[in-house]
């Protein structure tokens, strides 16, 4: 037992917070990468938790939720988050060197990124203020208001690691959207891989035994960047069936998200580069409505299945995990099955 990665095939909101959320309480501790420009949600037995700073393991009390060296983290975001969530039971640690997103940050991205469909949370001045070491760059060990919360990371992971217990690192973004092998420039302002996860949480990649790339029926995107088989909505609920007007809108911009078919090339890509060792396939119930919250394989209609195999065939990667819903009850586990 090691270290369980999540990461996203395609251009982020693939549902790594609800996949990271389902297999929480296998793990010891969960390390949150990246920074408040993706948001996470993670919904158990009806109880909803959206986070920009905490990882997805909030909901398993005796998993301790770390912010890894690399990460950065706004102070006001991070503290709503503290209030709202954090009870005496959990254990929340941030690496002092841990970078924090200060106001000219976020002015910054303004000015730079501002209308561009960006998050603008300041993310990417403040990795680029740490890279250039400015004088005034301030790391989390520089907050009095959070030294409660400081602790060493990298030495605590690998310390929970060395007991044979599990430690799960939780991706942000997608694929498509790493700084260095995303559709650049419409992409975040880091790397999303595994290899960078694990440098950014201060563990060895060797130490990696699970990848979960976490990769939904139809892929959405932000304002910007080039999607090749975009749909609209109506397709979508057309096709699968859904009630209602479906529509989704970005966690952290409340924008609404762009839709597509999956482009099978940019998930092999992904798949060739992350080395998955298997996938997490969300969003079924857009394939089938019928199927959605459904919790077992023999329970879903067979046009879900269909798909599901065909799916397999193409990638090469074992689909283990099935999501039909936004609920972690809403997961098809085939691990047992298929590894
Ligand atoms: P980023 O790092 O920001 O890309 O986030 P993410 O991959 O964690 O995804 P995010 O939580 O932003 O968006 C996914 C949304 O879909 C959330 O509102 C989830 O609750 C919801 N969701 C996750 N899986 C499913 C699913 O299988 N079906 C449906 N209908 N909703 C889902
Ligand atoms: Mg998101």
């Amino acid at each position: 037992m090691a270290i369980t990665a999540v990461v996203g095939g395609q251009f982020g909101s693939e549902g790594k917070g609800k996949i990271a959320g389902y297999i929480a309480p296998e793990c010891k501790m969960a390390i949150r990468t990246g920074g408040p420009n993706a948001g996470h949600t993670v919904v158990t037995k009806g109880k909803k938790f959206v986070l920009q700073s905490i990882p997805c393991a909030i909901a398993v009390d005796d998993c301790i939720l770390a912010i890894g060296a690399g990460g950065v983290f706004d102070p006001d975001i991070l503290q709503s988050e503290i209030s709202r969530y954090i009870t005496d039971s959990h254990k929340l640690i941030i690496d002092p060197m841990a970078g924090v997103i200060d106001p000219l940050h976020r002015k910054q991205a303004q000015e730079i990124r501002g209308g561009t469909g960006s998050p603008v949370k300041g993310v990417g001045p403040a990795h680029a203020h740490k890279a250039l070491r400015l004088a005034d760059f301030r790391l989390a060990r520089d907050l009095p208001e959070f030294s409660q919360y400081i602790d060493d990371v990298s030495l605590m992971a690998n310390q929970i690691i060395d007991t044979g217990q599990q430690v799960m690192l939780e991706g942000t973004q997608g694929f498509g959207l790493s700084l260095y092998h995303g559709t650049y420039p419409h992409t975040t302002s880091t790397d999303t891989t595994v290899g960078t996860l694990c440098g950014n949480a201060g563990v060895s990649v060797r130490l990696v035994e699970h990848i979960i790339l976490v990769i939904r029926t139809y892929p959405i995107r932000g304002a910007h960047g080039a999607m090749k088989y975009e749909l609209t909505w109506n397709d979508v609920a057309r096709e699968s069936g859904y009630p209602g007007k479906l529509e989704e809108m970005t966690t952290v911009t409340k924008h609404v998200r762009r839709v597509g078919k999956m482009d099978l090339d940019w998930v092999k890509r992904a798949i060739m580069v992350e080395r998955p060792t298997q996938i997490a396939l969300t969003f079924v119930d857009y394939v089938n409505y019928q199927d959605f919250g459904v919790e077992k394989w023999a329970s879903l209609s067979k046009k879900t299945r269909d798909y599901i195999v065909e799916l397999e065939k193409k990638l090469e990667v074992p689909i283990t995990l099935i999501s039909t819903g936004p609920d972690n009850l809403h997961t098809i586990d085939l691990r047992k099955q298929k590894l």
